[in-house]
């Protein structure tokens, strides 16, 4: 007997629907291909809508900015007729960029499910084909051979906490980054190293903080060990892990060498200090599908975090630090559709030539810091965009004095000239791209000249 859910997952008429849909969609999104300026005949309409997520959760957006739900690629739609070049990505969840024909039709898939949200305690299939690809993934590089699924990163890295403490308990302490962005729930919050995050929370003084490298300082790394090594001499037994972002997002986009990160690794297995990567942001981006790939330390990790990209929350962990039943669970796993888009998003990332040396990753990225060096160095934007940096498809440079408020200036003009970036960092305070892997080198030039002209009007 041929079950009824199998028939529905393998039903030639339900497939050809859903192609036909997704294919129908595409022809509205694919007519999103340039930036738009503002229609007259739609500003109204923004504006009334910008006024009512204001109004409804108190306050208002960042950027007057309300989708319609078509795009195509970098290019997206707003109610105000407008079209962006978002390089921004809902801060990195659309790696594939907008409207993309399999992620849709995945997430069409995932949505005839008979359930909209997937837990712990009744999985269906989704749950797990993408939980394997997620262990798939992370064998090759690393001991890391489990994955526990969440809604967001915040959770993941909560559960991430939560296992390293029951792996050394009773240790307490965490030995975290200056300048680290961990999410926003009180314990990530209280990691996360930026007091505007923390308004009025109290200090639990359970984090040590170590100095992120720092390129112009040649004796940043050796002060970082030597911080670490006093650490564990004046908390014998109470530190329940290291974490850290092999490349700072919220921080400043900063990146640092293998040879800064290798002691500190070392020094922590051989005082059996739990390791915790935090790769919600990295994870797929760096040019590897894990950045601690792409640095080379793999074998050092315990613990590893991922969202964003996947679409979803995931705990990745090595069977030494499995839990036990009990420490970790929670109502929601995920959605049919984010579970099934996210296997969706992993295949294609792992199938195409996107990663890897010479692939579209590293050269998107070779191809957008030059042309931020190609504006700094010359033209009437010399100067004014300093220190393109960044790993694979995140990117970030300082513009004028790297002061807030030209930050926050540029910010809103670029938003007005079609070119969707956010901030990063502060003293200095950087634009920041995230780049999705779909972007080509037609978008980067585009992306070139909304910049020029954005910076010379503020000048
Ligand atoms: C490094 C890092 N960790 C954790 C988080 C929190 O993830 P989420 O916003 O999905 O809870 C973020 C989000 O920006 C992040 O960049």
């Amino acid at each position: 007997m041929k079950l009824s859910g199998h028939q529905l997952k393998d039903s030639a008429d339900i497939a050809k629907l859903i192609t036909e849909l997704a294919e129908k969609a595409k022809s509205y999104h694919s007519q999103v291909d340039n930036v738009r300026p503002v229609q007259p005949a739609h500003v109204g309409r923004l504006n009334n809508l910008v006024d009512q997520v204001h109004s409804g959760r108190g306050r208002p957006l960042f950027y007057p900015y309300v989708g319609t739900g078509a795009g195509q690629g970098v290019y997206v739609e707003l109610e105000d007729g407008s079209i962006k070049m978002d390089l921004i990505n809902g801060i990195g969840i659309h790696i594939l960029g907008h409207g993309d024909e399999r992620v849709m039709a995945a997430s069409l898939r995932g949505a005839l499910s008979d359930i909209v949200m997937q837990g712990n305690l009744q999985p269906n299939l989704e749950y797990i084909e993408f939980t394997n690809k997620m262990v798939e993934l992370a064998s090759r590089g690393s001991r890391l051979r489990h994955a526990w699924l969440a809604t967001c990163g915040t959770m993941a890295n909560e559960n991430a906490l939560k296992i390293c403490r029951q792996k050394v308990t009773p240790a307490r302490k965490i030995v975290a980054m200056s300048n680290a962005f961990a999410g926003r729930s009180t314990m990530m919050a209280e990691v996360t190293d930026n007091p505007a995050f923390k308004e009025g929370l109290p200090e639990y003084h359970e984090v040590l903080r170590l100095p992120f490298y720092d390129k112009r300082d040649p004796q940043s790394a050796q002060r970082a060990l030597e911080k670490l090594r006093s650490y564990i001499e004046q908390n014998p037994k109470d530190i329940c892990c290291f974490t850290f972002e092999p490349m700072q997002g919220e921080g400043g986009y900063k990146v640092a060498p293998r040879e800064y990160f290798l002691p500190l690794l070392e020094l922590c297995q051989k005082t059996k200090i739990p390791v915790w990567a935090d790769e919600v942001q990295t994870f797929c981006r760096t040019g590897q599908f894990f950045a601690y790939e792409k640095l080379g330390i793999g074998e050092f990790i315990d613990v590893c975090t991922v969202a964003k990209t996947a679409q979803n929350g995931v705990t990745l962990y090595t069977e030494e630090f499995n839990p036990k039943p009990g420490l970790i669970a929670g109502t929601f796993s995920g959605s049919s559709v984010s579970l099934a888009a996210g296997l969706e998003v992993l295949k294609i990332l792992d199938e195409g030539s996107f990663m890897g040396a010479g692939g579209h990753i590293e050269k998107i990225h070779q191809n957008f810091i030059a042309m931020l060096n190609r504006l700094n160095e010359s033209g009437p934007t010399k100067g004014l965009l300093q220190d393109a940096e960044g790993l694979g498809l995140m990117v970030a440079v300082t513009p004028f004095d790297g002061s807030k408020e030209k930050q926050l200036e540029l910010l809103k003009k670029l938003f007005a000239n079609g070119l969707m970036a956010f901030g990063c960092g502060r003293d200095p305070y950087r634009l920041r791209f995230l780049l999705p892997a779909v972007t080509t080198e037609q978008d980067i030039e585009r992306a070139g000249r909304i910049l020029e002209q954005s910076v010379k009007e503020l000048t």
